[in-house]
């Protein structure tokens, strides 16, 4: 919805290679154009300035930023958040900051893109990850009251509302200190725990493939350069799980720089079963 608003045949939307494979289908929707600037693995997956000041064209309406980041798990640095905002205030544009998985984070905090300028960021936020409930369809966004009240009336002639249900339940959710408790008790210790698990079965069943221990989200994307040896990951991707029985996600998704990667998530598995996985990789790809 907040693409919605922004985009008409012909625009430009500034994206990160990688990122969620999301926003590139809805950008297609409206006969605008992707336009992706690199984020190189070794700053640790940060945007290039250089590159988006350069990209940035007359018919630029937005960038999208997704932080914590799927598939990276990045947290965009306070330095380049500040940046972004400056460049998009000079050339007249706004920032769409992707907030999702605000709230899963493993060390320090989410960056706030919004406070370095709330009038041209949007943050769009959902409940999906941090109550665990993606089937109940609820989130919310926060920006200018202008951007928000047109946001309104497109929501209206989409679905009306939101479901009364969920947000009644949601609702009594926030109210109690369950959201606090069921976060800092169960959902970050969990996942930590299966992050650095993953990991650490990762560098023992597949020792060549490369990856950085995600900040936040629930993902691990890793570089499986020498075990893909050129061949296409998507079709990859199917006769793994056709031939063992694991799902992995291929990095093409996410954007060029991914073809040799493969998204693994260590949210909803033990860790019995993610060592297990790894195991079926591994015979796969004959290393065991
Ligand atoms: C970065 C990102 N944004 C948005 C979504 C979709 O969230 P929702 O369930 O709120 O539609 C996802 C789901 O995986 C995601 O990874």
């Amino acid at each position: 919805m907040s693409l919605s608003i922004f985009l008409e045949e012909g625009d430009e939307v500034i994206l990160t290679d990688p990122t969620y494979l999301g926003y590139s289908e809805v950008i297609k929707f409206y006969n605008a154009k992707a336009i992706y600037i690199t984020q190189d693995p070794d700053t640790g997956y940060q945007p290039n300035l250089e590159e988006l000041k350069e990209k940035i064209t007359k018919r630029t309406k937005l960038i999208i930023i997704n932080s914590p980041e799927n598939p990276t798990g990045r947290i965009i640095k306070e330095d380049i958040a500040k940046a972004i905002v400056e460049i998009a205030k000079d050339k007249k544009i706004f920032v769409v900051v992707d907030e999702a998985y605000k709230h899963i984070v493993y060390e320090g905090k989410n960056t706030y893109i919004s406070k370095y300028g709330k009038d041209v960021v949007i943050s769009v936020c959902s409940f999906s990850k941090e109550a665990s409930i993606p089937g109940f369809r609820l989130g919310y966004v926060c920006a200018n009251k202008e951007i928000v009240s047109v946001i309104e009336k497109v929501k209206q002639f989409i679905t009306l509302c939101s479901n009364m249900p969920a947000q009644l339940i949601l609702l009594n959710y926030l109210a109690s200190e369950a959201k606090d408790r069921y976060l800092n008790e169960y959902v970050i210790p969990t996942y930590k725990k299966r992050r650095d698990f993953m990991a650490k079965m990762l560098k023992q069943y597949l020792p060549e493939a490369k990856f950085k221990i995600p900040e936040g989200a629930f993902y691990i994307f890793a570089d499986f350069s020498p075990y893909i040896k050129n061949k296409n990951v998507e079709e990859l991707a199917d006769d793994i799980l056709n031939k063992v029985n694991v799902v992995v996600i291929p990095g093409s998704y996410f954007g060029k720089s991914g073809s040799n990667y493969f998204r693994l998530t260590f949210v909803s598995e033990n860790e019995n079963r993610i060592e297990e996985g790894l195991k079926r990789l591994a015979k796969y790809f004959n290393l065991i």
